[in-house]
């Protein structure tokens, strides 16, 4: 489900053809209509995923802050000397900061957030500016072709740490999520590290509240993924028809958000040269949440072509923070 993304700010006609073709093809899908989840993440999106992440039901932002609060200090002293942080998606900066005051504390340390909003990467560079002996250059490139530029960019001696915080990996599916590691270590070389940030997983009931809050955020979240295409691809989707639903997929191991057509619908997408109809109680799929445990990290490190070296675990939610070692 995952291409290229395109820099909206960059391109806006091919950013909007390729929206378009994509659902297209994800709302002609069958059995299950898709759509793909990095299309949540416009101005109103990411504006509710930040209130998402102070929810009381949401866990995973306020565990991994916690985990990088109480060990900056030690996962630095676990780095290699000398190292270039890339962060893969700026996020709002906060938890990174953690890491960026540990390491600049000890050495001047240039930090790349990548990042294909230009939006997102002013923001960073605001929350982030302060830090004492920071210099910050920010990529604005999807997350592959910014590694890449950022690995050919750095000095002979300086070894890369990349983040890529938030449980972010989760977005993937299970095989999609090695390969995606496969193509980081790529750009890499031995003794670079990254940094990865994966929820993990809990009772059922505590996973559904956390995507089905009780003030609707979520919901919302979700249901302005259809509000974004009737905005700009001149779409009629009656949205008070649409109902949000998480569900568990036990084969998965994932979180899905569904909406579900609460009765029959039909809509059309202008842009998309689409019209679209689903039964009551039909669903697309807007995203997945895949969760794991803290000891399948080894076994996917090594598929990946890293060693796992460290592990650090919040177990009031239950969120792991892994270093993985290029080899
Ligand atoms: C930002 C992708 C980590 O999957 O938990 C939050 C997005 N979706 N609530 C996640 C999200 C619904 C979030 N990630």
């Amino acid at each position: 489900m995952t291409q290229p993304a395109l820099s909206h700010d960059a391109s806006p006609d091919l950013f909007r053809a390729t929206f378009a073709a994509e659902v297209r093809a994800g709302l002609m899908h069958t059995p299950q209509k898709e759509l793909p989840s990095k299309y949540l993440y416009d101005e109103v999106g990411s504006a509710l995923f930040e209130v998402i992440t102070v929810l009381p039901e949401y866990g995973v932002t306020c565990a991994e802050e916690r985990l990088l609060a109480k060990h900056a200090a030690d996962i630095v002293a676990h780095l290699p000397h000398d190292v270039t942080v890339a962060e893969l998606g700026s996020g709002s900066g906060r938890k990174t900061r953690r890491i960026l005051e540990a390491l600049c504390k000890k050495r001047p340390t240039s930090y790349c957030p990548i990042e294909i909003s230009r939006s997102a990467l002013q923001l960073c560079r605001r929350e982030l500016g302060d830090i004492e002996r920071i210099s910050i250059v920010g990529y604005e490139r999807d997350y592959l072709a910014g590694l890449a530029e950022v690995s050919k960019d750095r000095a002979a001696e300086e070894r890369l740490l990349v983040l890529f915080l938030g449980s972010t990996i989760g977005n993937f599916g299970r095989l999609a999520a090695t390969r995606f590691l496969r193509e980081i270590r790529n750009m890499l070389t031995p003794g670079d590290a990254l940094l990865l940030g994966t929820d993990l997983i809990k009772p059922t009931p505590v996973l559904v509240a956390a995507y089905d809050d009780s003030i609707g955020v979520t919901a919302s979240f979700n249901l302005n993924l259809l509000a974004r295409i009737n905005r700009e691809l001149d779409g009629d989707f009656p949205l008070d028809a649409f109902e949000h639903v998480a569900r568990f997929n036990p084969d998965a191991r994932s979180i899905e958000m569904h909406l579900r057509a609460k009765r029959a619908v039909t809509a059309h997408v202008g842009a998309a040269q689409l019209t679209v109809s689903l039964k009551a109680g039909e669903t697309i799929w807007t995203e997945s949440s895949h969760k794991y445990r803290a000891d399948e990290m080894p076994a996917i490190a090594d598929d990946a072509g890293f060693v796992c070296s460290h592990q650090w675990i919040e177990d009031g939610w239950g969120f792991a923070e892994s270093l993985l070692v290029a080899r």
